[in-house]
Order: C-alpha cells, then sequence, then structure tokens
C-alpha cells in the first residue's frame, strides 16, 4: 500500500480518504469541506477574468466548470488513485460520454470487453455508433480477442477491471493488477493505445486492502 507524505507526515490510505485534496478553511479553522452554494465567482478585475477564461491562469470560472466543494473530492480520488488529476461527473453515464468524446471523433472505433454494465453496453451498442464511433465487443477471457478486433482507427481498448454482473476479470493489467495467479497482458501499452478502465466494481481500497493484497 502506498503512503504519501504532506508536510513531512506519512499519511496512510485511511487518513488520506478523510483527508487528502482539503486544506481547513485559513479564515475559520473549519475541519469540514464547505459546500460551496455559489454558482459565480468574483474576478479581482477584468485582466483577472480575461486570464482565466483563456486558461492562462488558475482559478474559479464558474461553477459547472468548477466548485472548490467538487474541487476537493477531485483531488481527493486523483491523490487515492495515485492519478495525475481527477474529474467528477455526475453520473457513471457522464463520465463514459466525456471520456470517450474526448478520445474519439465519428470514424473511431473501440474495442470493448464484451462484459460490461447492461447501460454501458447499450451506451457503447447503440448511443456511440449513432455518432459515428463504432464499438467491437470481444470475449475479455483471452486478451487475443482485443488484438484480433484492432483496426487501423481504433483509439481505445474498453474494459471494467471486473465486469458487471459477472466479475470476469480482463486479464490485462491495465484493468488493475491480476489477481494472485493470474497472467496480466500490457496489450494497450505495447501498442500504444489508450485504455479506458472502468473501476465501479474495484474502488481503489477494495483493490489495495483486499481484492488484490501485496
Ligand atoms: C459498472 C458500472 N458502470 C457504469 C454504471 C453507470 O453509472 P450511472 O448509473 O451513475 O450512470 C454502473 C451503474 O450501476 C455500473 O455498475
Amino acid at each position: 500500500m502506498t503512503d504519501h507524505v504532506t508536510n513531512g507526515r506519512t499519511l496512510g490510505f485511511a487518513t488520506r480518504q478523510l483527508h487528502a485534496g482539503q486544506q481547513p478553511d485559513p479564515t475559520t479553522g473549519s475541519r469540514a469541506v464547505p459546500i460551496y452554494q455559489t454558482s459565480s465567482y468574483q474576478f479581482r478585475d477584468t485582466e483577472h477574468a480575461a486570464n482565466l477564461f483563456a486558461l492562462k491562469e488558475l482559478g474559479n470560472i464558474y461553477t459547472r466548470i468548477m466548485n472548490p466543494t467538487t474541487d476537493v473530492l477531485e483531488q481527493r480520488i486523483a491523490d487515492l488513485e495515485g492519478g495525475v488529476g481527477a474529474l467528477a461527473a455526475s453520473s457513471g453515464h457522464a463520465a463514459q460520454t466525456m471520456a470517450i468524446l474526448t478520445l474519439c471523433e465519428a470514424g473511431d472505433h473501440i474495442v470493448s470487453s464484451s462484459r460490461l454494465y447492461g447501460g454501458t453496453y447499450n451506451q457503447f451498442n447503440y448511443t456511440f455508433p449513432r455518432l459515428g464511433i463504432d464499438v467491437t465487443f470481444v470475449d475479455p477471457g483471452d486478451p487475443a480477442n482485443f488484438e484480433r478486433a484492432i483496426r487501423p482507427t481504433t483509439k481505445i481498448l474498453y474494459g471494467e477491471t471486473l465486469g458487471n454482473p459477472d466479475i470476469k476479470y480482463p486479464g490485462m493489467p491495465e484493468w488493475g493488477n491480476p489477481p494472485r495467479g493470474m497472467p496480466g497482458y500490457p496489450l494497450a501499452e505495447h501498442i500504444g493505445l489508450r485504455k479506458g478502465t472502468e473501476g465501479t466494481e474495484t474502488s481503489k481500497y477494495l483493490e489495495e486492502k483486499r481484492l488484490f493484497p501485496e
């Protein structure tokens, strides 16, 4: 399990679940994360506003884009997952849509594990093809099935860490460390494709503490 150092102190996973990504309020000392109910933010002057909108300076612009409460959640998840950043969405389907529309455009192709949550299957089988993004479903039991389905237009290899509902493991370390005794196969790394990893069934806590003990 990874330990992180904050202000010279090493914080374990449990502590980071409670505190990562948050600084106590400097004015009040409030320990709990405040719920910022604002839709908009005050800019120092027009130059500050122009810099924020031009993304020349980091800061809050509008709550639909960023909010300090959501920011704590995003920083906390990134910390726990060991990521460089995180983006919170209002639902799993919204998160999948944002991730896939960022990486794919009409004419592109995805190879996906067939062991998917039903809503995701519908999104991949009906919604994305209507936008010109084709999805080929393969049995994730054998990584070669992914390789065989790759086309020149393939942008993403997609899978759930443990498929919902039959908890089938896709056999590739991109979708989580292989359980003991199961071989991993770094296919996406090997061919330079993006990996779409859906971790609903395996939170980082489960992955680190229980499912895949070190
Ligand atoms: C594995 C998996 N992915 C995605 C989703 C979709 O999430 P949401 O219902 O928040 O859109 C679910 C929902 O149950 C799920 O189990």
